[in-house]
């Protein structure tokens, strides 16, 4: 273990964070150290030399090897923690049975809070086997309600950096709003660094729920129309290529024709969270919970649709 920080009579409360070296991860490590937390980042012994974690320890991040098959080491780099705060990314073997041993790890240590990495959309809600990536952090979900832990999942919709880009909606080239379904079907979006942002403050808060919904924005394919013509000064136009049957059948095809079964993201995947999110199964349902830091300043449809 490495460097490490304090602040007066009172320790900071210190954060284990794993997959602190994934695009997510790092955004949450810097919001945890900007809000006076000490954080612990979980990396594979293979990734202890990247730059990625050369830039934590340059925040003052201790960036621990550790064996993610082994729960003991595992035990070890979670002691002393308040909340293991999970930014992994992967298909079963990672989201399940590697999480898996982080859970069990951080409940030998008696760590009282653990974050696992859901951040999507609410798959709680959409039917069983229609979303490989919602079935794994479905089946994770349940290994942690039957844990001795006190857990919570933040759900952010989709990732708001990806409308233009991974996520053929907004087209910038041809000015189209690209959409299935219905057009006034509300859709959550939430920044990745906001998301950061309210996780590491989620982390620091001892009386968290199960679950926390939040969206930067929530707008219907209509309004991604309106709102990519304001942002843009260019006028844009929505395309329907037909409704969410049409968007199965074809889900199903690029599914045969093109699996990559070891992809976490393949097109197909791509293509059934927007079907999750365009039929409404995967909305965030209630009140949503964006007031509950009010530092938090979400940023707008715009500042991505700019393309700033
Ligand atoms: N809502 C959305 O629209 C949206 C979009 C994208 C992602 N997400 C979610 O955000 C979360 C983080 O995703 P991300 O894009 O930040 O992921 P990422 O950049 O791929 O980073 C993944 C992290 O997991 C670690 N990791 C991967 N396989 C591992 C293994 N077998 N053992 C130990 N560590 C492993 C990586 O470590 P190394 O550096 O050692 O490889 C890295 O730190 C995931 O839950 C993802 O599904 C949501």
């Amino acid at each position: 273990m490495t460097e490490s920080t304090t602040s007066g009579a009172t320790p900071a409360p210190l954060i284990v964070l794993a997959g602190a070296t994934g695009e997510l991860g790092l955004l949450i490590a810097h919001h945890l150290r900007r809000r006076g937390a000490e954080v612990r980042a979980l990396v594979r012994p293979a990734s202890l030399a990247g730059a990625e974690a050369e830039s934590l320890r340059q925040q003052g991040i201790e960036v621990t090897g550790v064996d993610y098959n082994s729960v003991a080491d595992l035990t070890r780099a979670c002691r002393d923690a308040t909340c293991v705060v999970s930014a992994l990314n992967g298909l079963r073997e990672v989201m399940v049975e590697t999480q898996g041993r982080l859970l069990e790890a951080a409940v030998a240590a008696g760590v009282p809070r653990f974050i696992p990495s859901d951040f999507s959309a609410d798959f709680t809600r959409v039917p069983e086997g229609s979303n490989r990536n919602f079935d794994l952090r479905r089946e994770f979900a349940r290994r942690l309600d039957a844990a001795p832990i006190q857990a919570t999942s933040v759900l952010n919709g989709m990732f708001m950096d990806l409308l233009r880009g991974t996520a053929p909606v907004v087209l910038a080239g041809p000015r189209l709003v690209l959409y299935w379904g219905r057009p006034d079907q509300p859709l959550d979006f939430t920044t990745m660094v906001d998301t950061a942002d309210f996780t590491a403050a989620a982390a620091l808060d001892p009386s968290t729920p199960r679950y926390l919904r939040v969206a930067g924005a929530v707008a219907s394919p209509r309004q991604l129309r309106e709102a990519a013509t304001a942002a843009t000064g260019q006028r844009y136009r929505l395309l329907r290529p037909g409704g969410l049957g049409l968007l199965s059948t074809l889900i199903k095809l690029t599914k045969t024709l093109a699996p990559a079964p070891d992809d976490v993201f393949p097109p197909w995947q791509g293509m059934q969270y927007l079907h999750n999110m365009l039929s409404g199964d995967a909305k965030l349902q209630g009140p949503l919970d964006n007031n509950r830091y009010p530092d938090i300043r979400w940023a707008p449809l715009r500042t991505v649709l700019a393309g700033r």
